[in-house]
């Protein structure tokens, strides 16, 4: 059982695809995935077919309570059973939340931790929003690991920075998350995307994971609320499901054994 934050405070980075495209790779090797959608924009929610839930992660955090997260989850609407992750679906009412969270007198940056107390699964991943702010902090006390993905773009390197340096302020106090690595997403093959890739890489380098490359099959499927599998021979879609696959392998998230593995015999 893990749980990954997936993180950066600048938007539109990725987040959410590295989640979606994690969660798809993990779903299809046989591990129970839960997604956490902790973004007030809920486009994790979207990008699994999910909308209009009865209960959301908003509910899950007007409390705080052991195992509330439990009664909001809902499974994801993906074509194929076989591959849909479980879902805590976001809301907008979330960036309301966030200023009436900051007046607990108990602090609430563990109101997730507490609520997914209970949680069964091989691999929990977290979609953060895009700041440094309780929402962000609440992802990571929750988390075991925090992902970090950025743009092969002029001052992302400042970006992870500052993320790190607050991942390493909550491990301080409670002992996790660790970084799991930075993921560059995006990756294009202009001299520009390279530059900026090998600064990254350099500076990065004892937390260097394999990059996410920039391809219309990608936005296609988060734009159609289907999995990277559902694509069929669409351009580039192979090569972007093999480049989640290896991205979930070196963060070392392919090994838990879930029960396809079991009925495989693999354990
Ligand atoms: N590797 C990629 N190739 C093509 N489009 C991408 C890729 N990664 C993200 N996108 C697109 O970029 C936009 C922002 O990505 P998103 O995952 O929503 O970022 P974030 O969650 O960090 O705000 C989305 O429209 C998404 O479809
Ligand atoms: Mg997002």
């Amino acid at each position: 059982m893990t749980s990954v934050a997936v993180v950066n405070q600048k938007g539109g980075v990725g987040k959410t695809t590295v989640t979606l495209g994690l969660a798809e790779a993990a779903a299809a090797l046989g591990l129970r995935v839960l997604v956490v959608d902790l973004d007030p924009q809920a486009n994790a929610s979207t990008g699994l077919a999910v909308w209009g839930a009865d209960r959301t992660i908003d509910d899950v955090l007007s409390e705080a309570r052991a195992g509330a997260a439990l009664e909001a989850v809902t499974s994801s609407n993906w074509p194929d059973e076989g591959l849909r992750p479980d879902l805590i679906p976001g809301s907008h009412l979330l960036a309301a939340r966030e200023p009436q969270m900051i007046s607990d007198p108990l602090g609430a940056q563990d109101r997730l931790k507490l609520a997914l107390s209970g949680a069964r699964y091989d691999l929990t991943l977290i979609d953060c929003p895009p700041s440094l702010g309780l929402l962000c902090v609440n992802g990571l006390f929750a988390a075991d690991k925090a992902l970090i993905v950025t743009e092969p773009a002029a001052w992302a390197a400042d970006g992870v920075d500052l993320m790190a340096n607050t991942i390493q302020r909550v491990a301080s106090r409670i002992g996790s998350p660790v970084l799991a690595g930075v993921v560059v997403n995006r990756l294009g093959r202009t001299r520009d995307n390279n530059y900026w890739k090998s600064e990254l890489a350099e500076r990065f380098s004892d937390s260097w994971l394999p990059p996410i490359s920039l391809r219309a099959a990608i936005a296609e499927a988060s734009g159609q609320s289907l999995p990277l599998r559902e694509l069929g021979n669409r351009p580039g879609a192979r090569e972007a499901i093999l480049q989640f696959d290896e991205l979930l392998d070196a963060l070392g998230l392919a090994e838990t054994h879930g029960p396809r593995a079991v009925e495989l015999g693999e354990i």
